[in-house]
């Protein structure tokens, strides 16, 4: 296989137009047979060759015009098929066989637990048929499925079902058509035995939906949830952007091996059943939340993603950041807007920043791949999104919605750019946006120095904000334009007006926010009576880390009184880190440690605030995690951080340990379980106040949690905690959860989770043991993320002195790689850290990794992760 990089710069247009296929499949387990019927047609000029892709198909016949070709008359390679001398136009007819079985990589046609089903986005059609797999051929699609009746009795493809019928031999087939054009990446197909639960919603110009979602029989009732999410992202799409369905017929399959959470296939969307599945006594409220915006993302994609899609893979984020976007409001709009927030940010925090910080740092429209499988990440997706966002804010949601609308008219049944996205914001924007196209193209995430003077005679408050490069992989960077929202507080915490000195379109004054284009810019606010403080990048305006010099003080005051719900909490998050990073630099000099009296009495504050929402005062009495505070440290020293962070909860429960324990208490309930979402946030801080309470001694309101709980979120809340703990209260708790639930696979993700997640010292030694455990199985992707997965994000472990857990993680990825190249890539990407580690353990990790670029058949997906981290 070739380690070739594409460019996007070598982007050429197709040379043939396949403008319909008739597909039909003989399924069989092990040697399914695939007939494809193309209407080709040649755009270029006479000598141009006709070169399908392929990837472990098996050509049986080939034939032109309805003439069988022979061999010599085309020329076959194992990743290509290449036609010579073509006519202009011409149907070409192509028999070939797939294994369903052999199919671990779960990419293209596999079997999932009895079930057929398909993945092909980016480039798995090729693992099924011949063909041009670029998402800019676009071709209406018939698929007729041949199987046998008894074990496979649904029979799904895409668009709306055609005709069905019994054949001979207990076969029967049905025939699906597609009346949509539409790119290889969204095709798809499942067969199986399947259970399925049916509704219907009616659109905006009352046309009936059929709904259905298939699963597994027996899980019927788990997807009552799911159906509801449906239903909502079907009515906000038309509520706030006037977009309907389009199809008669809208299906959804849940399947147990998955390597994403879920894809957007035209009118059948594939799930992994994480995203559909639960029940209160299965399933944590942040796995129902998961699935409401995973639902709405792929719903969503029927129009940014597949009405308009991607001209080549390098606009990916064109559909990804976009739809994000839209999942992102969807759950504002429907649940707390500043709680959707917080927790987006967190997740860019924890993912995006980390990545863009990384040798694998990439602009959101990269410029070129080894493999493209290895793009869908957290830049593409949530840098992507911020970056979709910030326009919103720079346009106002009117003209925004209005540049939706034109985006929509422009392009539909089209393939474009993210230039073609951006000119149908221009039309409606009121600022020009040729700079703002930085942040397509420049990878790492900006720095701001804020710095401010006051000036009581002129009663002026200046404010310079400088934007700093320090992006890993990129070193000449221009300036960026965004939207940074400010407020400036006098000392009773009321907001000033703000006056600029020399009014220009810097500011979009009726919302307080500044626009910054500039390396280094000052603004100077006049009529200021008192030194203010600065509350900025209020809601997260845009997706920067920021600089100052405010003291512990200044932070406790936006903490407890910044009118900015999201600043409150990024008060409480940066006065915690302040706090930590000064514990952590104690610990690694062997200096005594001492929490701030300051940082405690702030924290004490919140939690005697009874006017705050529970979920998030939650949220701001959580401390940073330990991959948050990894990210400020110039050298890594893992076991330090943990050292601090614990020495911070045991200070605070100490301190405050009888209020903690007190409104513990009081939010206790008895009442029947609901999803309500007052009762998720009093969850919420319950389970945030119980990892406190572990701090403690005696762990027997833990126990006493695990024991009463009537729900899945509290239950397992109760097991992390307990998992963390040396008392034999764990061992209870941990044997009763895997007797309770080791029929449950999504379960028993939790449970390889949470100890492999453990801080005892005997997690490398369970870790090992599970391996063997008759609930796991190393080719279900899901299973691999919860117990390797979660095992290489366990810092303290993975980051063992003695390199164990690197040479762990090593041994996996290769032998990962040889089931499911995309699963492996996605874990080999733990070792990012490397260039930050001390001596001794970069050495360490430095032959782990330079073992695996030197096995034998190296996937494509793992050399490229893993040699841009070994530079
Ligand atoms: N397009 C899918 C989504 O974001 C993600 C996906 C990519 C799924 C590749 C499978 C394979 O909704
Ligand atoms: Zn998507």
């Amino acid at each position: 296989m070739s380690m070739e990089k594409v460019y996007l710069k070598d982007y050429e247009k197709p040379v043939y137009e396949l403008s319909t296929i008739d597909l039909e499949f003989n399924l069989d387990d092990t040697k399914t047979l695939v007939k494809s019927k193309m209407k080709v047609k040649r755009l270029g000029s006479e000598n141009q060759a006709l070169v399908l892709d392929a990837d472990e198909v098996e050509l049986k016949a080939i034939f032109l015009e309805g003439e069988e070709l022979h061999e010599s008359e085309y020329e076959l390679t194992s990743n290509s098929l290449t036609l010579h001398n073509l006519p202009k136009s011409f149907t070409l007819e192509i028999h070939n066989y797939i294994n369903p079985e052999a199919n671990t990589a779960l990419d293209g046609l596999y079997k999932s637990s009895g079930i057929f089903c398909t993945q092909n986005e980016p480039e798995g059609f090729r693992r099924i048929t011949y063909f041009l797999d670029r998402p800019d051929v676009m071709a209406v699609y018939t698929t007729k499925i041949i199987a046998d009746k008894k074990k496979y009795p649904i029979l799904l493809s895409n668009g709306n079902l055609f005709e069905k019928g019994d054949l001979s031999d207990g076969k029967h087939y049905a025939i699906w058509k597609d009346p949509f054009p539409k790119p290889s990446y969204l095709y798809a197909l499942v067969a199986g035995d399947l259970g399925v639960v049916n509704d219907s919603f009616k659109t905006m110009s009352d046309k009936d939906i059929e709904l259905n979602i298939y699963c597994d029989k027996g899980n019927e009732s788990k997807c009552s949830f799911a159906m509801e999410s449906l239903k909502n992202s079907m009515k906000w799409d038309e509520e706030r952007f006037g977009r309907e369905y389009d199809l008669d017929i809208y299906n959804i399959v849940a399947v147990d091996s998955f390597n994403m959470g879920a894809m957007e296939n035209k009118g059948l969307n594939i799930f992994n059943s994480h995203y559909v599945l639960a029940d209160s006594d299965t399933a944590t409220d942040t796995n129902f939340m998961g699935i409401e915006s995973v639902i709405g993302h792929e719903y969503f994609h029927n129009w940014t993603g597949n009405r308009i899609t991607c001209r080549d893979w390098f606009q990916l984020t064109l559909k990804e950041g976009l739809t994000v976007f839209r999942d992102q409001e969807f759950s504002s709009d429907l649940n707390s807007r500043a709680v959707q927030r917080i927790s987006d940010v967190k997740a860019l925090r924890e993912r995006q920043f980390v990545e863009d910080a990384s040798p694998t740092s990439h602009p959101i429209k990269p410029e070129s791949y080894i493999q493209i499988n290895n793009f869908y990440t957290a830049t593409i997706y949530e840098k992507g999104a911020e970056v979709i966002r910030m326009i919103h804010t720079l346009l106002g949601e009117e003209n925004f919605r209005a540049a939706m609308d034109l985006y929509f008219e422009t392009f539909d049944g089209q393939a474009v750019r993210t230039e073609d996205f951006i000119w149908a914001m221009q039309e409606k924007s009121p600022f020009n946006l040729e700079q703002f196209k930085l942040w397509y193209s420049q990878s790492g995430t900006p720095e701001l120095d804020i710095s401010s003077v006051y000036d009581k005679k002129s009663k002026t408050f200046k404010v310079t904000i400088k934007q700093c490069f320090l992006s890993p992989v990129n070193t000449e960077q221009k300036p960026y334009f965004f939207p940074f929202k400010i407020a400036l507080l006098d000392n009773k915490a009321q907001e000033l007006n703000l006056i600029l000195e020399n009014n220009s379109s810097q500011i979009l004054l009726d919302k307080n926010i500044l626009i910054i284009s500039k390396e280094e810019e000052t603004f100077v606010f006049k009529d200021v009576d008192a030194t203010p403080l600065m509350s900025f990048n209020q809601n997260f305006s845009a997706p920067v880390k920021v600089h100052t010099s405010y003291s512990l003080d200044e932070y406790a005051f936006l903490m407890a009184n910044d009118k900015d719900e999201f600043n409150r909490f990024e008060a409480s998050q940066t006065l915690a880190s302040m706090v930590l990073h000064k514990i952590i630099d104690a610990v690694e000099s062997d200096l005594p440690m001492s929490l701030s009296p300051i940082f405690v009495s702030a924290f004490d504050k919140v939690l005697k605030d009874m006017d705050l929402d529970l979920s998030l005062k939650a949220d701001m009495l959580t401390l940073p995690s330990v991959s948050m505070l990894m990210q400020d440290r110039k050298v890594l020293d893992v076991e330090a951080i943990y050292i601090a962070k614990n020495f911070v909860k045991r200070e605070l429960v100490r301190e405050l340990g009888a209020d903690i324990k007190g409104q513990y208490i009081s939010l206790i309930n008895t009442k029947e379980y609901s999803l309500d979402s007052k009762e998720m946030s009093k969850r919420k801080l319950k389970n945030t106040l119980l990892t406190y309470l572990g701090a403690l001694k005696d762990s027997g309101v833990v126990k006493a949690q695990y024991d009463n709980s009537n729900n899945m979120t509290d239950r397992l809340t109760a097991l992390s905690v307990l998992a963390n703990s040396r008392e034999n209260a764990k061992i209870d708790a941990l044997t009763d959860f895997y007797e309770r639930y080791k029929d449950n696979t999504l379960v028993m993700n939790k449970y390889l989770a949470v100890i492999a997640s453990s801080e005892l010292k005997e997690t490398p030694a369970n870790v090992l043991k599970l391996l063997d455990d008759e609930i796991f199985d190393i080719k279900v992707p899901n299973l691999v993320r919860s117990l390797i997965g979660s095992f290489a994000r366990n810092a303290l472990h993975f980051h063992a002195v003695n390199g164990k857990g690197y040479k762990f993680v090593a041994d996996k990825v290769i032998e990962l790689d040889k089931l499911n190249p995309q699963i492996a890539s996605g874990l080999s990407g733990v070792f990012k850290d490397y260039s930050r580690l001390n001596d001794n353990a970069r050495n360490l990790m430095k032959k782990e990794l330079e073992k695996i670029l030197s096995t034998k058949d190296l996937s494509k997906n793992v050399y490229e992760i893993v040699s841009k981290i070994l530079v």
